[in-house]
């Protein structure tokens, strides 16, 4: 849409009346935190809030991926829209009066906005008006709804349900003759459609039972019509809009998102009316799915709501819904393997859906459903096994295949080993000692299959949002750290290179080839000089505080005797070092080869270990800040850990590179 340049003063305006926390919670559940609101970041993926909104000073700020701005920005980032088109949706909004640079763009301008305005309008219209005519010529319709699909008054009204009634131009001689919409503009809406012979046009949606689809704030922004008879398609919907996304809408959102925050978890059905029956029965975290596949989108929208993102599929149990249910989990899948998302599979007994199971079922009964509703990982084992008879030698190795490529995805460690043993139970059908076989068995080819993706694991997942995780940190690397240097085994140092970490032996390299390589001196000295950095052992350091304070009264051949002298004095230490004034053969032809990787091995390492003093400083300093009396600097040690996080991250994977290449 082309917007003619706004006047600066509608712009002030707009800013000066507008109210952050009201435009941030159409999109975000918020808590008063504080001064500020708190809540879950809509730009990044997150499990606990980081994002925070000062009412105070109009702004927001996300600890976690550092957006930050104003109601206008967020907008902008949000739904990708212009500075123009947002400023003048809030000056709608706030009821200000919009002036452009030039007056006479004006009505042009006017029209423009209008039109998604417009839309919004003739869908609120129509809804309406199905409404009424449901009242008075539904008489079958409000029977339908009423008894066969029992739904009470409240109900009907809650989710504006209406009927569209017979007739092939009622709703356009309501919208055209009697309010005076465009015809254009009803078009759009996508309700009525250009008659294929001659002219004229004719309603859409006909005899039908019409369930508005609404956004978030609960405006209609489309509709689904189902039919009273057996005509095809049996559920009728709007064509996509410029309103109407299929893909990014769930139906019932508007009326679930508060009981998803509060239930903290969402439920996620096929159908209109199972979400509709659901809602009646008080069960009210349900939204649905719009007859398509479940996308990656619709999942993140809703989980928006939802902290410790629980998320349960309640899809058909015929053919066509455990298809789609494959589906949503193919969707899933990458967010639920992270462990990102708790996904559950909820297959109603009999092949029900909801609707139906109420008809004869509790709420408690279908609650009970929902609690005893496997994980997703489950629920795919079983589908694996489910018409197999694992007797037979080929569909024992289909499964067992199915069920590694199932397995080997799974991120957590402790997860994976307990999925194994429970699978290797099942493949060892009830023999007791065939169990640790199949274990060795799955976790070989677990292993092989996975080899490249979980080297070194752990030490490249960082806490997604630093507030929980902080401790855990913590006391993860001071354990590694601690632990790498007891390792070192003061006796047996010279033989046993294996004993000691990858680290160390990088480390201890590096000063060999500074010792017996003197032509690379230089370049060493000046790598370190360079980034700061300093030997991670102890017993390097010593060695190398020892060549700095001898290097300039020796000749260069004599630095090894010379340092031998001055340490031998050292007993402990030198019992740690001294085995790097020797090189045997074998070794110093090694290093020669590849003098390039180990130095950057162990630059890379000491590196690290520089970062990760400095990353742990950071988040002390940031822990002990209060965001309340300190904010700016709250903010800059934030910025300063996820900094030092970032390049951790990047060494992390050079590290891994030239240690992979060194081995
Ligand atoms: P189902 O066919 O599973 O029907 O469609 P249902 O919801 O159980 O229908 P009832 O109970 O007979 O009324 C599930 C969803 O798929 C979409 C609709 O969103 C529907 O709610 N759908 C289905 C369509 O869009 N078009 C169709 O023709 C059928
Ligand atoms: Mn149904």
């Amino acid at each position: 849409m082309q917007i003619p340049a706004l006047h600066p003063d509608t712009i002030e305006e707009v800013k000066r009346r507008v109210d952050i926390c009201e435009v941030i919670s159409d999109y975000v559940v918020l808590r008063k935190r504080g001064k500020d609101m708190i809540g879950l970041c809509p730009f990044h993926n997150e499990k606990t809030p980081s994002f925070t909104v000062s009412q105070e000073k109009q702004l927001y700020y996300c600890f976690g991926c550092l957006a930050a701005g104003n109601a206008i920005t967020f907008l902008r980032n949000l739904e990708k829209r212009s500075f123009a088109e947002v400023v003048l949706d809030l000056a709608k909004r706030y009821q200000v009066p919009v002036q452009t640079l030039e007056p006479k763009q004006k009505q042009e301008l006017q029209r423009q906005i209008s039109i998604r305005e417009q839309l919004y309008e003739v869908l609120a219209v129509t809804t309406q008006f199905y409404q009424h005519a449901l009242q008075n010529s539904g008489g079958e319709a409000l029977s339908y709804l009423k008894k066969q699909r029992q739904l009470e008054d409240t109900t009907i009204k809650q989710f504006a349900l209406g009927y569209a009634p017979q007739g092939w131009e009622t709703l356009y001689r309501y919208l055209v003759d009697t309010k005076r919409y465009p015809v254009a503009l009803v078009e759009k809406a996508g309700l009525i459609k250009p008659r294929k012979q001659g002219s004229g046009y004719y309603d859409v949606f006909r005899d039908r039972v019409m369930v508005p689809i609404r956004d978030i704030l609960g405006r209609t922004i489309a509709f689904g019509g189902r039919t009273l008879t057996d005509e095809q398609p049996k559920y009728l919907n709007s064509p996509e809009t410029e309103l109407f996304y299929k893909g990014k809408t769930l139906f019932a959102l508007d009326q679930a998102k508060n009981a998803i925050s509060q239930a903290d978890r969402v439920v996620v059905v096929e159908g209109y009316f199972d979400a509709i029956a659901l809602h009646q029965s008080g069960i009210n975290d349900v939204v649905a799915s719009l007859g398509t596949a479940l996308s990656v989108e619709q999942i993140k929208l809703v989980l928006r709501y939802c902290d410790s993102k629980q998320l349960v599929l309640n899809f058909d149990a015929d053919p066509a819904g455990m298809k789609a249910t494959q589906r949503a989990i193919g969707a899933v899948a990458d967010l639920a393997y992270k462990g990102e998302v708790q996904l559950k599979i909820l297959n109603i007994p009999d092949g029900k859906d909801a609707d139906e199971y109420l008809y004869t079922h509790s709420t408690e009964d279908y609650q009970k459903l929902l609690a005893d509703a496997p994980l997703w990982i489950d629920w795919q084992i079983k589908e694996v096994i489910k018409d197999k008879d694992l007797k037979q030698v080929t569909d024992f190795q289909q499964a067992s295949q199915k069920i590694v490529s199932l397995l080997k995805k799974i991120i957590n460690k402790d997860t994976r080993e307990y999925y194994v043993s429970y699978c290797a139970e099942i493949l060892s059908l009830g023999e007791a000692r065939l169990v640790p076989l199949r274990v060795e068995n799955l976790l070989t080819q677990i292993n092989s299959e996975s080899s490249n993706q979980n080297w070194d694991n752990s030490s490249h997942q960082y806490p997604s949002s630093p507030t929980n995780n902080r401790n855990k940190y913590n006391n993860k690397f001071q354990y590694s750290y601690e632990n790498s240097s007891r390792n070192r085994n003061t006796s047996k140092l010279v033989k046993e290179t294996n004993a000691r970490s990858l680290p160390e032996q990088a480390e201890a390299l590096l000063l060999q080839i500074y010792l017996h390589h003197s032509e690379h001196r230089q370049i060493i000295t000046n790598l370190l000089e360079e980034r700061d950095l300093q030997f991670t052992f102890s017993h390097h350091r010593f060695l190398w505080r020892k060549i700095i304070e001898s290097f300039e009264n020796i000749q260069k051949e004599d630095i090894i005797s010379t340092l031998q002298d001055k340490c031998c004095e050292y007993e402990t230490e030198m019992s740690q070092i001294s085995h790097l004034f020797h090189l045997n053969e074998k070794t110093q032809h090694e290093i020669s080869k590849y003098i390039i990787q180990v130095v950057q091995t162990a630059i890379a390492c000491m590196e690290k270990n520089l970062r990760e003093k400095r990353y742990r400083h950071y988040l002390e300093l940031w822990e002990q800040t209060d965001p309340e009396k300190e904010p700016e600097k709250y903010k800059s040690y934030c910025q300063a850990f996820y900094d030092e996080k970032n390049k951790l991250k990047e060494l992390e994977r050079q590290r891994q590179f030239s240690i992979v290449d060194l081995i």
